[in-house]
């Protein structure tokens, strides 16, 4: 069926304060792994704050190993009460089918859109060139938990697995608050 690609799923929180809005949003971690470097690699993957209010995460996968086939994301949102507890979301999508079809998954393409401005993969299967995330800034994911898909106040993980041919090759976590 499908493809050879490859799909991050970077994903983005933020920290923000609008005198206006009451909720505050801030990005407290933010980690990347690689499972499988022969695969591919992180080459960076950071928060940055240059000032109060803007802030922004960056991220690069470098592709060692071109085409992909069978890549799927698995996405989990915990919410932490007592430790990280499992809250909403435990889904996984197969990355190329999800491109070519947005709309089949209503809570990936809420995510998706949160960060695919700020990247080079907004395009159909295959993927052949590294993967990056360029200054997310938090505005915009401010935006986003508060007037287009509100969040209600807490500590969460979004956690991003990437499997590729079934076994982990990734994982992108990102710790963020919403006060
Ligand atoms: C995330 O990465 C930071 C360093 O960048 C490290 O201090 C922290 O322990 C990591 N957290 C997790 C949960 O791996
Ligand atoms: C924060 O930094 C950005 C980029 O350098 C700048 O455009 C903005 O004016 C700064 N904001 C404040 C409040 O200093
Ligand atoms: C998510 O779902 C998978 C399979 O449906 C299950 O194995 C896994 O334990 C679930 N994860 C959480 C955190 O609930
Ligand atoms: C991706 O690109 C297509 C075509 O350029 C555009 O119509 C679509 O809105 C973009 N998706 C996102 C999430 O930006």
């Amino acid at each position: 069926m499908s493809t050879k690609k490859i799909f991050v799923v970077f994903i983005i929180f933020l920290s923000y304060t609008l005198d206006e809005i009451y909720s505050e949003f801030k990005f407290t971690n933010f980690n990347c792994t690689s499972f499988d470097k022969k695969v591919g690699e992180f080459e960076y993957c950071y928060l940055k704050s240059i000032n109060r209010s803007y802030k922004y995460i960056s991220g690069k996968y470098k592709l060692y190993q071109i085409p992909f086939e069978n890549l799927k994301v698995h996405f989990t949102m915990w919410k932490r009460l007592n430790g990280y507890k499992p809250f909403l979301y435990n889904i996984t999508t197969d990355a190329c089918k999800f491109l070519k079809n947005p709309k089949s998954s209503p809570v990936m393409k809420y995510v998706f859109e949160s960060f695919i401005d700020y990247t080079n993969i907004n395009h159909s299967c295959p993927y052949t060139n590294d993967l990056i995330l360029e200054k997310l800034p938090i505005e915009f994911m401010n935006h986003r938990v508060t007037q287009i898909l509100p969040i209600p106040e807490g500590d969460y993980l979004l956690d991003f697995r990437w499997l590729y041919s079934k076994s982990f090759i990734a994982a992108i976590k990102v710790y963020c608050t919403i006060s």
